[in-house]
């Protein structure tokens, strides 16, 4: 099976980048270079903003995925008894659920802001007091019927059509519409979301993972529109 050459290439290629840990990062004699111009140490960021939206993949997903239902079955296929993302002495006191052992970048952010872990969209039960999580783990910056008509099956990849940037903007405008601003006129609904901070995590690595190993079959033009659709989904979030 073809698919299954591509797994082995892909595993040798991860370890691979694992082994050539980057040993200057950890030299403490680079560590004198004085920091930029500007640049304040120990910045308080508690109280700045009262609620977070976040978008991106994996990487800031905090159960959407697996609350969709398919990761969980792939996760567990993949890794079974191996290694479970999902439970850690740390994420035991973690809700929802990540592609991690431990917190995200976006944990450590709602710390810093000292508003609670942001809870998943797709978590019926969560408390969206300080916000909501709308990243998708998997998910892409093309379009799902792209990955599709080109027939990308990426074994290390859990769905054949991922979810992409525009399932989560369409989430948010369906949130703001149904809570956010749900019975407020056009100023209150202002007012409800002025302390927010959007919190636009890494997207389009996905795109890049379906591809290896396909050969060259997406387009030339792709990889400017892989560029352009998020500030697109983007400047489409704000209110009309
Ligand atoms: C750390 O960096 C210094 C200065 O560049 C160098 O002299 C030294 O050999 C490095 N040590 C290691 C362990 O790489
Ligand atoms: C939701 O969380 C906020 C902030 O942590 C808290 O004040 C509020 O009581 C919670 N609401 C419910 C229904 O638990
Ligand atoms: C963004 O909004 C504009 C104007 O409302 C619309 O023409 C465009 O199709 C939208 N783009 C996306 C990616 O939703």
């Amino acid at each position: 099976m073809a698919n299954s050459k591509y797994l082995f290439l892909q595993i040798a290629c991860f370890i691979l980048l694992l082994s050539l840990s980057p040993s200057y990062a950890h030299n403490k004699s680079h560590e004198s270079t004085p920091p930029p111009a500007g640049f304040q140490e120990n910045v308080d960021f508690k109280g700045c903003f009262n609620k977070v939206y976040a978008f991106g993949d994996s990487d800031t997903d905090t159960g959407n995925a697996h609350n969709l239902g398919d990761l969980k079955s792939f996760i567990s296929t993949l890794f079974s008894h191996a290694w479970s993302p999902y439970c850690s002495s740390e994420n035991s006191k973690l809700s929802g659920y990540r592609l991690s052992n431990g917190r995200l970048v976006i944990d450590f952010l709602c710390e810093a802001l000292n508003i609670p872990h942001l809870s998943a969209y797709k978590d019926s039960s969560a408390n969206f007091s300080s916000g909501a999580n709308f990243a998708i783990a998997g998910s892409t910056a093309l379009s799902s019927n792209l990955f599709g008509h080109f027939n990308f099956g990426n074994p290390l990849m859990w769905k054949p059509n991922p979810e992409n940037i525009l399932t989560q903007i369409d989430w948010f405008h369906n949130f703001v519409g149904e809570r956010e601003c749900q019975g407020k006129d056009e100023a209150a609904c202002k007012s409800e979301l002025r302390n927010a901070l959007f919190w636009i995590g890494e997207i389009g690595g996905n795109d890049y993972a379906r591809a290896t190993g396909q050969g060259c079959k997406v387009p030339c033009g792709s990889r400017a529109t892989t560029n352009r659709v998020p500030s697109i989904a983007i400047s489409n979030m704000s209110l009309k």
